[in-house]
């Protein structure tokens, strides 16, 4: 769990909360962010702030080695490669329809590499047809300077 609680710096209100549950998400394997923001506070930046400060925290912290059952579709495959050592991912998760988190998204990096419709199970929507976006971004390369 690297969940954080954000609090707007002006007045110190809770305004939304970010990060993610488990090291290894149930959707793709790997790592997954997730946020959300009060709704008095949408369209302030807030969304992309934390999610760049997230992402930069998130690839600085140490690594070990480790095996992750992933999607193949959240990454490349050399052609003719056989390396079972591929490089770490971290992934999102969006509703299609959401336009500003798709474009948190695209802001900060992360790239659309699977869609698909199912069952909406969320409380206020439960039954309904929802078409999700998976999104990824590789880690950074390591400046060797
Ligand atoms: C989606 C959400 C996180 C966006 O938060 P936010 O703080 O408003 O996002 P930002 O202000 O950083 O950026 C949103 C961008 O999308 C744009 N946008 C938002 N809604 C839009 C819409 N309906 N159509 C077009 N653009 C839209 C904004 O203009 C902004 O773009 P800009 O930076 O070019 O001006 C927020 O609406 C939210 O918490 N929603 C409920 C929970 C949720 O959907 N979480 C995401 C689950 S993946």
């Amino acid at each position: 769990m690297y969940h954080f609680l954000i609090f707007e710096r002006d007045t110190g209100e809770l305004v939304g909360k970010g990060g993610m549950h488990s090291l290894s998400s149930k959707h793709f394997g790997w790592p997954e962010v997730g946020y959300s923001f009060k709704q008095a506070a949408w369209g302030k930046g807030y969304a992309t702030e934390f999610l760049s400060g997230f992402i930069d925290n998130w690839w600085s912290l140490p690594r070990k080695e480790t095996e992750l059952e992933v999607d193949p579709r959240s990454v490349d495959f050399e052609a003719g490669s056989s390396s079972p050592t591929i490089g770490e991912r971290l992934t999102a998760l969006a509703d299609v329809k959401n336009v500003g988190s798709v474009k948190v998204l695209e802001k900060t990096r992360f790239s659309k590499f699977s869609e698909w419709t199912g069952i909406d199970n969320r409380a206020a929507s439960m039954g309904q047809e929802i078409t999700l976006a998976g999104f990824s971004m590789a880690a950074p390369l390591k400046d060797s300077s």
